[in-house]
Parts: C-alpha cells; structure tokens; sequence
C-alpha cells in the first residue's frame, strides 16, 4: 500500500521492465539531449602537460597493514579487478583541453557529452582547496587503519540492533533517503559523508518525508559526494559553493542551503569522477543491461557508488544495509511500517549488486553485514 508520492518514484519496477524501459529511456533521452555548443578552447583551460593522466587522489599511504588494498592485491580474482591509482574525486586541476574532448565523448555520468563547457568548468574551478582532492585527511586518524562504515537503507536494518557498532567507525557513510531519528539503536546516528545525485536527493524528500526524511542531513563536520549523474549535478554544486540559488536547469530557484545549510564553501563538497565511475562499471559492475539497447540508462545504484568509493579510499570497510542473498525476508527500507519487497528499479542491476557484495564478503575485502 504505497503513497501516492512513492508510487509516483517507482518509475521501474522490474515487473514492468519493458514498457518502464520506454518511459524511462524517453526521460533519459531528455536529459542527454546534446545542449552543449561546439566549444572552443580559451583560456579557462590551464596549459598542462601532466593533465592527461589525472593525479591519484590517494596521496596519503595508508599505514594499515590489513587494509583492502593489501587483502584485494593479494586476491587472486580481485587482485586483477582493483586499480588504486585510479582517481576518486575531480576537482578544478582536472578542467583541461585533453580531458574535456575525452570526456565530451562520453554520456553521463561516465562524461560530458551534451553538457555546457560554461557550466562544467565554472563549477570545476570552484573545488580547488585541497579537500577537495581527498575524501579525508589521513593525518586526523593516528591510528593505523582508517575504518568506514556505509549504511544502506535495506530492511535489513530493521530490528538489526547495530547502531553502536555503526557509530564506532572512523567515519560513515550514508545515502538518500537516510532516516535516522527513531532508527538510532538499528543504524546509528554518526553521519562524515552523505552521497546522493540531484536527483536522488530530491526524490528521496518526496518519497520518504513521511517516514521522516523531511531534510538532507546536515552538520558541521559533514561532507557532501556529488555523483555527476546530470548537468544538474555541477550546477547545483556550484550553486552550493557559491551560497546562491540555481541559476538555471531544472533546479532553477532552488536554494542550496535548504539542502546542505548554511554553511557553504568548497571545503563540504566532493565530486566524484567520471573516470572513477566508468571504471567501477567497467569492472566491477558491467550488467548484461549494456548488451541492450537501453545500455545509456544503466548505472550502478548510488549504495552500490558509495561502497566503491569507500573500498577505493579507505582501509577497511563494512556494509550494512546492502542487499544479500535473503534480501526476500526483508522489507525495501528499513524504517517501511510494513513490509514492502524490495524495489527492482530499471536502471540498476540489484543482483549484480548483491553477487558483488558476496564474493568481496567471501574474499574477505570487505564486511558484509548479514542475518
Ligand atoms: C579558490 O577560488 C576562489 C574563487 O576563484 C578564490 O577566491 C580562492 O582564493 C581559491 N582558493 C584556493 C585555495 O586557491
Ligand atoms: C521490523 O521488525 C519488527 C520486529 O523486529 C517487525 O515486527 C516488523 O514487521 C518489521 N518491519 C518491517 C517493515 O519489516
């Protein structure tokens, strides 16, 4: 018995997969409608020869010895998979010629094609302080492993008691529609990173408001992970950055500080790369939906984004929340008032998922948490 507005969110159950596809792919199509003029280079882009090749983001060596770096190297099928000089985050160095004609060809989130060299480079230029070249900073954990939490929003939680083990990483990172008062003793209160695409995010206050996720959580040591999913994405950032409501798009008027607070500046804002998310599809979660004509609408899920950057930045990770091989027994969300099965949408792969979460469970890279 879903709400109007949750029903209105399930663009894509799998039941309807066909004609979901259609009504999507015509969504889709709208938002990858090529709006970017021809571009011409100027001097917005910096003179570089080092660009090409994006720094690692990983400039701090971690000095933990059972890290998933260590257990993934030294895996004999996911050694080949993981790639740790991969970057994670963008950030104004990476604006160059070579990168925007190598990303132009590409649709979101993978790349650029479509969008506003105006708008992909103002909002680039803005996250040049040096937070925004790392998730964290490795010097503000003395102790040798820097230990990351990343709460799904799976029924699973329901009833799971975990909140202090949550609360006990170095850091947590959360998603969407992340209800947290009420469900403190399942999923914990600590909150270092929310991540989200526009979209998300704001289908997540619809959807959910009524289970209480009436605002994005916020708080002075909170950061914000931007997934480029959309033109949206840069534009709401700058806007965001700049403490000013959307100047144009979709979101035109919104007011950033509803989202984040009032508290702007570069320092709480983190953009994932598009290479980093071509990669993670590439090799982590390539889905036959590729194979398909509807192969431009398929991503990872945003949980599924999450866990991966985490894996790709921190040295040892638990998953709660996330799909497992059970998922049947438990509602969608964990604070759902009655059992709801789990949202098969579209544009995700939810098995690939939760095969994936299996086997970096069973090689021992990550923790899964299950029952
Ligand atoms: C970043 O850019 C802003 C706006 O152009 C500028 O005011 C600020 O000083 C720059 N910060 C750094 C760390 O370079
Ligand atoms: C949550 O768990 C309680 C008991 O632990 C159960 O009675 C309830 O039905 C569960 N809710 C959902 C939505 O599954």
């Amino acid at each position: 018995m879903g709400s109007p507005h949750w029903k209105r969110l399930c663009l894509l159950l799998l039941a309807g997969l066909t004609s979901s596809l259609l009504l999507y792919g015509h969504y889709y199509a709208t938002v990858e409608s090529p709006t970017g003029r021809r571009i011409i280079a100027s001097e917005s882009f910096k003179p570089s020869a080092e660009l090409e090749e994006p720094k690692p983001s990983r400039k701090q060596p971690s000095r933990c010895l059972r890290s998933v770096m260590a257990r993934a190297k030294a895996d004999p099928k996911f050694g080949e998979v993981f790639r740790f000089d991969i970057p994670v985050l963008m950030w104004d160095q990476h604006f160059t010629l070579e990168t925007w004609e190598r990303l132009k060809t590409r649709h979101v989130p993978y790349g650029w094609q479509g969008l506003s060299h105006t708008a992909v480079g103002s909002t680039l230029r803005l996250l040049n302080a040096s937070a925004n070249q790392h998730l964290f900073d490795r010097d503000t954990f003395p102790r040798g492993c820097v230990r990351c939490a990343v709460v799904g929003n799976g029924g699973i939680l329901n009833g799971s008691r975990q909140g202090k083990a949550i609360d006990a990483h170095d850091l947590v990172f959360r998603i969407n529609g992340a209800v947290i008062k009420g469900f403190e003793e399942d999923v914990g209160t600590k909150i270092s990173f929310y991540g989200f695409t526009v979209n998300t995010m704001k289908n997540s206050l619809i959807a959910y408001a009524e289970y209480g996720f009436t605002q994005v959580p916020q708080g002075k040591d909170l950061r914000y992970i931007f997934i480029p999913s959309d033109i949206r994405d840069y534009v709401m950032l700058r806007s965001a950055i700049q403490g000013s409501p959307v100047p144009e798009g979709s979101d035109k008027g919104d007011k950033p500080q509803k989202y984040f607070g009032p508290e702007a500046s570069a320092e709480k804002f983190k953009l994932l790369h598009p290479d980093f998310l071509q990669y993670l599809t590439a090799r982590f979660l390539r889905s036959e939906l590729l194979n398909t004509q509807y192969r431009s609408l398929y991503m990872p899920s945003t949980g599924a984004l999450m866990l991966l950057t985490a894996l790709h930045t921190c040295d040892q990770v638990s998953a709660y929340g996330f799909i497992t091989t059970n998922y049947k027994q438990f509602s969608d969300h964990y604070y759902d008032e009655e059992k709801k099965p789990l949202v098969f949408y579209a544009n995700h792969d939810m098995m690939l998922e939760a095969a994936l979460w299996r086997s970096l469970h069973q090689a021992g890279i990550i923790t899964l948490y299950q029952r």
